[in-house]
């Protein structure tokens, strides 16, 4: 059983409007307040499934966490030695986030604890977590392939590492800097290229000692998290969404309030504005170390143009709504680089190209990427393959498609973004939510 999204086009997209909390920084909240002294108060909190998994197994480890209402939370933190064993597994659903960093704490603990995941996530591979862990003195199995579930033996210390990320990722970073609060000594952390820096940010507000020296991050085990207060902006990648939207639909006028612009995040603002797009800034301001914005979106014409390199990182996870914009722009759009989309919630290469073939658009897949020339769109049935930003991009796509889009396998949108289908519907969309 599973949910599909009826897209009939719409427009022209406009309104004011506020996207959910950002996951990757919701995510962060919880683990590092569950792990603080004392009380954190969280607000703008995400309600996805992904971030609700990620509460609940702190939960079963043996933490309070107050639900004041839906985007505010009251963690009750126990320390960095407070948590206590669970005797179910813990299931952390379809999120890659949630599995990888947990496994930097959980493979620290003095008790055992096994992760389990949805079908997509047990299909994702660990290895890049589990053999640094290794290597710091944890103890994990696996099932074939280094993939989920991971079964954790209990450990009474770890040791620090100097290791260099074979590829630009936040989670396997964030995952290493976990468990360097717990290891003995000083933990380093190379990057190939600049990802997310949420962990570290969250972590100096949260009174821990992080120090960045261009692409190495350092911290030394043995310390403590103070309980704090933690704002979480509204998600980029989210915004994404409706932003792409309001370009790619004439006469368009958005604006998306509050938004998170990190300039490890803001690769999607500075390759549409490369696309020729008009976005404007405003408000300018710091909420809980984050920048925030105001985001006013006009329709433009877009053009091609090559994405690759350090850029890719920074976009990660809006290359499928950014290859919806590429089939709207004029000429050709090549992605490099990005190779990583193989192994997200489905292989986001294959899922968005084969979707954007069935809508007419002349798409190729690379090994790396994507090269996708500016085509008209028809209408017809595509697969989101479950994955939660592919069902959110091809609805946006039918603004442009002559004759309604019908998107299976949509469940996985709860997942990030749960009012997706109201808030769109709200500015200008036509879509309709089917459940069978
Ligand atoms: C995330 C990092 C990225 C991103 C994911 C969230 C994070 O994954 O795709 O949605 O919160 O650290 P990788 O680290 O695998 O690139």
């Amino acid at each position: 059983m599973s949910s599909r999204i009826r897209a009939s086009g719409g427009g022209p997209v406009v309104g004011s409007v506020r996207v959910p909390g950002d996951k990757s920084i919701s995510h962060r909240a919880v683990m590092f307040g569950a792990l603080a002294n004392g009380i954190t108060e969280v607000e703008g909190f995400l309600p996805g499934a992904d971030t609700l998994a990620t509460l609940a197994a702190f939960e079963q480890l043996g933490v309070k966490i107050e639900r004041i209402s839906d985007k505010k939370l009251i963690i009750h933190g126990v320390g960095l030695q407070g948590l206590t064993e669970s005797e179910q597994p813990l299931d952390m659903g379809n999120s890659g986030t949630g599995m990888r960093l947990m496994a930097g704490i959980l493979a620290a603990q003095p008790f055992a604890s096994t992760l389990i995941g949805d079908h997509s996530l047990t299909g994702r591979p660990m290895a890049r977590v589990l053999n640094p862990l290794a290597q710091m003195g944890a103890k994990i199995e696996s099932a074939e392939g280094q993939r989920p579930p991971l079964r954790f033996s209990p450990v009474d210390s770890l040791k620090a590492i100097d290791y260099s990320l074979p590829m630009a990722s936040a989670q396997v970073k964030s995952c290493l800097l976990i468990a360097g609060l717990y290891a003995d000594g000083v933990t380093r952390v190379t990057e190939p290229a600049p990802t997310r820096d949420h962990s570290e940010r969250m972590l100096r507000g949260f009174g821990y000692q992080v120090t960045t020296n261009g692409s190495q991050v350092t911290l030394s085990g043995g310390g403590q998290l103070s309980g704090c207060r933690v704002q979480v902006p509204g998600d980029i990648s989210s915004a994404t969404f409706p932003m792409i939207a309001a370009l790619i639909t004439p006469g368009s006028e958005l604006l998306i309030e509050r938004v998170g612009i990190n300039p490890t995040r803001d690769g999607v603002l500075r390759i549409l504005a490369k696309m020729g797009a008009r976005i404007e800034q405003s408000n300018l301001r710091e909420e809980g170390g984050e920048p925030v914005a105001d985001l006013r979106v006009f329709s433009s014409e877009l053009k091609g143009i090559h994405i690759g390199g350090d850029l890719v990182a920074l976009a990660i996870d809006e290359i499928p709504a950014l290859a919806v914009a590429a089939a709207c722009a004029e000429g050709t759009t090549t992605i490099t680089d990005a190779a990583e989309l193989r192994v997200k919630e489905s292989d986001r290469i294959t899922s968005t190209v084969s979707g954007l073939k069935l809508l007419g658009v002349d798409a190729e897949e690379r090994a790396d990427g994507m090269v996708i020339q500016g085509s008209p769109m028809h209408g017809g049935q595509v697969d989101a393959a479950g994955d939660h930003r592919l069902a959110m991009a091809f609805a946006i796509a039918s603004l442009r498609a002559e004759g309604a889009v019908e998107i299976l396998d949509c469940d996985n949108v709860v997942t990030s973004f749960p009012n997706f289908v109201a808030l769109m519907s709200e500015i200008g969309l036509d879509l309709e939510l089917i459940n069978s």
